[in-house]
């Protein structure tokens, strides 16, 4: 964390982390302008030469009228031929538009892009039928800052809310546990009343001891007006009040339970990165944090709810028990900077230690909203790791603005956003990536992005670059779903 105020307390070496390059990250592969698409050599096309049949008879010509006969026959011949083979062409385009463009006919939905096809039936009927299963990944999310639950109708390709008429705690179970919660987790579900919908998912209760999915019905029309708010976690609370914290201006020294969420993530006994939990098992870091020889869960230790790093020296810390790349991320525009980590086991949730929430589809950030992040990184460009939680309010800088020529000249791709003060004085720095951006929304904190990368630190026009948290919530689901 960089900061213009306040004598800087003790360094502490930190040899783990990245030195940032003093150059630009490289644009991703797929931004070049002209991407070569095909073989410059055509492929060589089998040429047939016709052959005409050179029959030749030392009979006596036949007479005229038998010679006509036969010509006119060969000639109707030829025609059919040629319609046949027109016909034939046509199919043989038909088939190799189908399977280009869309693997499935148009009542039937394809499995990823397996090829594989699944009736709209067997979508979310709580047996996975596709090869990887993604029948039944993608059928409830919450969505915006409400946490309204959504069911996904494969047949009208669309979401739609939950009428909370009959709904109760065992549903919610069923849907948190489908997004990859625990069921030890589960926070509440509530009605909230909203008229804004056309139309609704309802339970239909007569249905039996069936799957929820199957139990659901698409209805106009639901009698308590309310639509069902789901929380599958009590995530983004902080000890400290929001409006505490609006009144600092630059770094400052953090306290326990402000960031209850920030862990300090350790290799060899040295910080190394930054993470968020967002569940008792599960914290987002950087991809970039766990590159190459750090990708082993062995090479690290995790600490939660300690502000002093030399105190971390004193404990044994968390062990990692899987770590999740993100399969896109690429090292040199670091597109899709982000990864999970699991721990072998689970954090005691406390004042000190508890999760952040994750964005929903459906939560619009403003422009400039404000944002802080948090972390033991450098205090300066070049700095060593900092011995106390920092932190500092950063504003989100929009997407247009950060890619302009004189900031980041487009290297800012969908998967990042950037927050601090064009100013420069204030920004995130080496070590404290993989660490949050967070900001305060309807009551809760949520986690904006992961710190990712930016050219030197507090440098003016050139702010900090976070993971866009949004573009990544599907992922980390799936993947917690898919490990639990
Ligand atoms: N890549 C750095 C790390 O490994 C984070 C850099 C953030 N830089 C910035 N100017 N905001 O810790």
């Amino acid at each position: 964390m960089t900061s213009t105020l306040g004598p800087p307390p003790p360094y502490y070496e930190n040899r783990g982390f990245q030195p940032e390059p003093p150059y630009a990250a490289r644009p991703a592969a797929g931004a070049h302008p002209y991407p070569q698409l095909f073989a410059t050599n055509p492929p060589s096309v089998p040429s047939y030469i016709p052959r005409v049949a050179t029959h030749q008879s030392s009979r006596p010509a036949a007479p005229p009228p038998r010679r006509t006969c036969a010509a006119s026959l060969r000639k109707t011949i030829i025609i059919i031929l040629s319609i046949l083979i027109v016909i034939c062409c046509a199919i043989a385009a038909f088939f190799i538009w189908y399977f280009v463009e869309n693997h499935c006919l148009s009542s039937l939905i394809e499995c990823g892009s397996s090829g594989v096809c699944m009736s709209p039936s067997q979508w979310c009927d709580g047996v996975s039928d596709c090869p990887n299963g993604e029948d039944e990944t993608r059928c409830v999310r919450l969505f915006g800052p409400n946490f309204i639950l959504e069911v996904y109708s494969p047949v009208s390709k669309s979401w739609y809310p939950v009428c909370h008429d009959d709904w109760n705690d065992d549903y919610g179970k069923i849907a948190c546990k489908d997004m990859g919660y625990s069921v030890d987790t589960y926070f509440y579900s509530r009605g909230v009343p909203d008229v804004s919908f056309k139309s609704y998912m309802k339970l239909n209760t007569s249905a039996g001891n069936i799957d929820l999915y199957k139990k659901l019905y698409s209805s106009g029309s639901c009698a308590s007006g309310s639509v069902v708010s789901l929380r599958c976690i009590e995530c983004g609370l902080s000890s400290k009040s929001a409006s505490i914290m609006n009144r600092i201006v630059g770094g400052s020294g953090a306290v326990l339970g402000q960031w209850p969420w920030q862990v300090s993530l350790h290799v060899q006994g040295t910080h190394v990165c930054g993470g968020s939990i967002i569940t008792p098992h599960w914290l987002v870091t950087a991809a970039h944090c766990v590159e190459g020889r750090l990708s082993d869960p062995h090479s690290w230790r995790v600490y939660a709810g300690i502000l002093n790093q030399d105190e971390m020296l004193f404990r044994s810390g968390y062990k990692v028990q899987l770590i999740i790349s993100h399969p896109d991320y690429d090292t040199d525009s670091k597109d899709n900077d982000v990864a999970l980590m699991k721990l072998e086991t689970p954090l005691s949730f406390t004042e000190t230690v508890r999760p952040v929430c994750l964005p929903n589809p459906g939560m619009m950030f403003q422009p400039n909203q404000q944002c802080w992040i948090s972390g033991w990184g450098a205090e300066y460009q070049g700095g060593k790791t900092s011995n106390n939680l920092n932190y500092v309010a950063v504003p989100l800088i929009e997407h247009s603005r950060c890619n302009s020529v004189y900031i980041y000249n487009g290297m800012i791709l969908p998967t990042m956003i950037c927050a601090g003060d064009l100013a420069g004085g204030i920004d995130s720095c080496q070590g404290d990536s993989g660490g949050p951006l967070v900001t305060h929304h309807h009551s809760v904190w949520w986690l904006v992005g992961d710190t990712s990368w930016g050219t030197g630190c507090a440098t003016p026009n050139k702010p900090g670059v976070y993971g866009n948290m949004t573009v990544f919530t599907d992922w980390i689901y799936k993947n917690m779903q898919a490990n639990r």
